[in-house]
């Protein structure tokens, strides 16, 4: 059985909403990037598997999507685009700092490869700049990135904010996508350049 569909059955038999929830599972197991109590910004959210798995691991969770999410208990949604000026206000108005902050926002995949990892490195930076405004000193930030010419810079950017950054794809990926997750921890507001 092909990857996706292993972990689309297994979401399905376990109550995820997504596959992508194994992802997150597998990230957190690996790097401890959620624990018990810890306040979490999920950018990019809907259908709300990585949600559901931050709520089970006993974080409380603020999650924002374009799309409509249905509820989760634990979880308070914004309906909302991470790209404008004003989800931050909003982002805000219910909490100003979080102990992780996490992303698995990406763009409608259009087939012209160029536009779409451009998109997805656009989106990558949009959660970095939240992530820096929402970050507690020391908090941890996990955002997904598709390899290609803008991918480089951009990963010499964020891992300068981090104690330990890592490039990580869990075996939830699908095998030959170029997806990777940048894991970042131990935030750091002012890195020297
Ligand atoms: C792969 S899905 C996320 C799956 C989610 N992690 C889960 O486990 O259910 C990517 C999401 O990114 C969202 N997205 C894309 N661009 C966005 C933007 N500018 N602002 C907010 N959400 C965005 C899409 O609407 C989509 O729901």
């Amino acid at each position: 059985m092909k990857t996706q569909d292993y972990y689309y059955w297994k979401a399905k038999k376990e109550g995820y909403r997504s596959r992508a929830a194994y992802k997150l599972l597998q990230i957190n197991k690996k790097f401890g990037i959620i624990k018990k109590d810890y306040h979490i910004l999920d950018l990019g959210s809907a259908p709300g598997g990585w949600s559901q798995v931050a709520v089970e691991l006993g974080a409380k969770v603020v999650a924002v999507d374009l799309n409509p999410m249905k509820e989760i208990n634990g979880v308070i949604f914004i309906r909302g685009d991470i790209t404008s000026e004003s989800i931050r206000e909003k982002i805000r108005e219910i909490k100003d700092k979080f102990d992780a902050v996490i992303s698995d926002a990406s763009p409608k995949i259009t087939g012209n490869w160029d536009l779409d990892q451009f998109l997805s490195i656009e989106l990558a930076r949009h959660a970095f700049n939240i992530a820096k405004e929402f970050l507690k000193p020391g908090g941890n930030f996990v955002v997904k990135m598709f390899q290609g010419s803008e991918f480089e810079k951009a990963y010499r950017e964020f891992r300068r904010y981090f104690k330990f950054k890592k490039l990580h794809s869990p075996p939830a990926s699908r095998k030959r996508s170029a997806e990777i997750y940048f894991i970042g921890k131990g935030f750091n507001p002012k890195p020297k350049n």
